[in-house]
């Protein structure tokens, strides 16, 4: 079974590869078409055979012709989704794309299945709790999980209270007044994206995400029916690339996804940048007859360090949608609670709500569960303890750049990135899980030659992974 897929990977029998396309010189009609993945040119030779006139036509050309030989990236052309092979397959071609771009992710997470449950294991691998919960946190649910009225666990609308207790909270962190209506409560961030786009994104629109990025933005914007369009981040600083951006954006984009604090850079964009990537969209949406919207989001807006401060685009560009989430700041992402927040400048604000609420309806992406809207007042004053994990962090920063690694300092969130020092990150990631450190490779969030760490591992794992990762350094030299 081959298709070729909407970001311009080919995959064939549970495998997929980016293809990289390169105009013939001399205006030649013809495009040579290679595959970077080692031993896949015999079968992707014949599916580009069997379909050239196909693909040529997809791509603007008359006929397509594959040069085996040719490996590296020349110009990546979009192929939109347009070419549909494989119609006898069981499940959705859509969820076949999603799958493709998920595979690295859980590729990755399932090669670390065995450690994970490991009690001697020191666990960097994802930002979760290595302590059951944050002081408060359980009486806090139990408090709210005792029924106070007959309709306490009923079908009904959003709990008001939260959305007020939200919005003066957002208020006091980015000093905009928020309306309450404007905050809809989701599931997590992961659920305030999905809505997000549910409501304003049509097929065939595009977004632009920054790579590298959160593992599910791509499956998010494809789920939505719409086209992922990838701009790398300034890899020197991590910041935004706006000349990227600018050319990245076309006639058919929707919406531009960043996410500051940055996992993983641990970047948070400066405010001038903020300001500037603001005017870029308010020229485009003009431009273009239509409105660009920034889904802004904001999971890591409370893991600041070193006394930085949460900037929003939201402060300068009116169709921001801001996502907030109380996975980072509680520790607690097992217990879905975040929200979608319209700042009071969004034109056509009661036109978004009531299409994020059918857009909830339509996608049974509703709100949280009863227990956790009725908490969230009080969730708001549960958060992580920033001194101790400021101060982990730079145990750990100073012990691995002691012992020869190379990485920068992360302004916020809960991760650091750090060079591998090997070229194949996997490997090195391989050899760190053998003395039980579980590592994230690079590979599985588009930073090959990195691996990331989260600090959100317990202290007593950073104390006995430290030896670990001199030792395996020093094997590499
Ligand atoms: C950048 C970013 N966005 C969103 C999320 C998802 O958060 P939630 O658990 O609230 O869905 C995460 C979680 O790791 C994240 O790192």
């Amino acid at each position: 079974m081959h298709a070729v897929t909407p970001d311009g990977r080919v995959w064939s029998g549970g495998r997929s590869v980016p293809v990289i396309l390169a105009e013939l010189p001399g205006g030649s009609t013809l495009a040579s078409i290679a595959a970077t993945f080692p031993g896949t040119t015999e079968w992707f030779y014949r599916l580009v055979a069997r379909h050239r006139q196909r693909l040529g036509r997809l791509l603007g050309q008359r006929v397509c012709s594959v040069d085996p030989s040719r490996e590296g990236s020349a110009l990546e052309v979009d192929v939109s989704g347009r070419l549909a092979y494989g119609r006898g397959m069981a499940v959705a071609e859509r969820q076949m794309r999603i799958q493709t771009s998920l595979a690295p992710f859980l590729r990755g997470i399932l090669g670390s299945a065995p450690l994970l449950g490991d009690p001697d294991a020191c666990d960097f691998l994802a930002g979760n709790p290595e302590v059951p919960a944050l002081p408060g946190y359980v009486e806090t649910l139990q408090k709210w999980l005792e029924p106070q009225d007959r309709r306490w666990f009923a079908y009904g609308m959003p709990d008001p209270r939260a959305a007020e207790a939200a919005s003066a909270a957002l208020a006091d962190e980015l000093g905009l007044a928020f309306d309450p209506e404007d905050i809809i409560l989701t599931r997590g961030a992961h659920g305030a994206m999905a809505l997000a786009m549910a409501t304003v994104l049509d097929p065939g629109d595009e977004v632009v995400f920054i790579s590298p990025p959160w593992f599910f933005y791509e499956a998010l914007i494809l789920g939505a029916g719409a086209t992922p369009v990838r701009v790398r981040a300034n890899e020197s600083t991590w910041d935004l690339d706006l000349d990227a951006i600018g050319a990245a954006l076309s006639a058919r984009t929707r919406m531009v996804l960043i996410n500051t604090p940055n996992n993983p850079t641990g970047r948070i964009y400066p405010d001038d940048t903020l300001a500037l990537l603001a005017s870029l969209l308010e020229r485009r949406s003009n431009e273009a007859g239509r409105a660009v919207y920034l889904l802004s989001d904001e999971a890591y807006s409370k893991i600041l360090f070193d006394g930085n401060v949460m900037r929003s685009p939201a402060s300068h560009y009116a169709r921001t949608l801001v996502v907030h989430t109380f996975s980072k700041s509680t520790l607690a992402p097992a217990e879905r609670l975040g929200y979608l927040a319209m700042p009071p400048t969004m034109p056509a604000r009661e036109a978004l709500r009531q299409a994020a609420m059918s857009a909830g309806l339509a996608t049974s992406n509703m709100a949280p569960d009863a227990v956790m809207q009725y908490a969230l007042p009080d969730l708001l004053h549960i958060t992580v303890d920033m001194e101790r994990l400021q101060l982990r962090r730079d145990r750990l920063l100073e012990a691995l750049r002691a012992a020869g690694y190379q990485v920068h300092t992360p302004e916020g969130t809960f991760y650091l990135l750090v060079r591998s020092p090997i070229d194949d990150e996997g490997a090195f990631v391989r050899r760190l899980a053998q003395d039980k450190i579980l590592a994230m490779s690079g590979d599985m969030f588009e930073m090959p030659g990195y691996f990331r760490l989260s600090i959100t591992a317990t202290d007593d794992m950073v104390e006995r992974a430290i030896p670990v990762f001199e030792k395996a350094i020093s094997e590499t030299r």
